[in-house]
């Protein structure tokens, strides 16, 4: 039974099987692909509709399922985070403008696994304060995966990224967080992006789960506005996120959603 793989930890967290990993890598090296596919069509005067309708073509020609299109009423193959936007932002008829900084995060299904990755992009030059931000966010998603491997804890996680996050003097955005995944998008674990060594879960071998910080350059809080889904910062202050889906190893990690192209890092151009 599909739906029953593996087994669940006390905590609720599945645990998958070694056999897993290889559907994971699949649906995860899609969900990048597209990533690094995309990063032509983003320039300034382009709309971030024209994106996701881009994104919507190459998950079919993929021959994936777009997992975002009807989860919980949402109608997008992509949500596309501009600027002061923190995550969740509704692809639409905004043209993007010299300077923008935008988050693209796509959820393909291949054969039944989920792969969720995001990342930065930047219409034409990249403003040098946003280009600080950026680089933070990256490494800190990265001081997260450092993290993961069987005996330590989700708590560990979180502490290594906002350690690193604060020591940038920036903030971490509290309301989202990461999230176990494998055959289903949204499972236990939480993962959170703050917290203290040493708490939360154990991880253990066969754990499938995102990563994915969201930081501000000002006050970590959000509000989401009247579409129920796009996120922003209160402060209008700007915002990057990336995101991983990995699995733990018998010694460590997995990265499930590495670029083909190598074109992750936003200096990659
Ligand atoms: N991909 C997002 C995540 O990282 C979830 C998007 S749900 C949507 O968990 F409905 F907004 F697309
Ligand atoms: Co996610
Ligand atoms: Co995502």
């Amino acid at each position: 039974m599909k739906e029953h793989r593996g087994r669940l930890t006390k905590d609720g967290i599945r645990i998958y099987e070694p056999a897993d990993f290889a559907g994971m890598h699949a649906a995860g090296a899609v969900a990048a692909r597209i990533l690094d596919d995309v990063a032509e069509h983003v320039f300034p005067g382009q709309t971030t509709g024209e994106i996701d309708r881009i994104i919507t073509e190459m998950v079919e020609a993929a021959g994936a399922k777009s997992a975002t299109i009807g989860y919980k009423g949402y109608q997008h193959a992509s949500c596309i985070s501009v600027n002061h936007v923190v995550c969740h932002g509704i692809p639409g008829d905004k043209r993007l403008g010299d300077g923008d900084i935008l988050n693209i995060d796509v959820t393909v299904i291949v054969d039944g696994w989920f792969g969720d990755t995001s990342r930065m992009y930047v219409a034409g030059k990249l403003p040098r304060k946003a280009e600080r931000l950026i680089q933070v966010t990256h490494d800190a998603l990265f001081k997260g995966i450092e993290m993961v491997k069987p005996g330590n804890t989700f708590g560990d996680i979180g502490h290594a990224i906002q350690t690193y996050v604060e020591a940038h003097r920036m903030s971490v955005v509290r309301d989202f967080c990461g999230h176990g995944l494998g055959q289903v998008f949204h499972a236990p674990p939480n993962v959170l992006h703050y917290g203290r060594p040493g708490t939360g879960a154990v991880l253990e071998e066969g754990m499938f789960f995102t990563i994915e910080p969201m930081v501000n350059l000002g006050r970590p809080e959000t509000k989401t506005l009247a579409d129920d889904w796009t996120a922003v910062t209160r402060d209008k202050s700007l915002s990057a996120q990336f995101e991983h889906s990995v699995g733990v190893t018998a010694d460590g990690v997995e990265i499930f959603t590495l670029s083909p192209g190598g074109k992750f890092h936003p200096t990659y151009a």
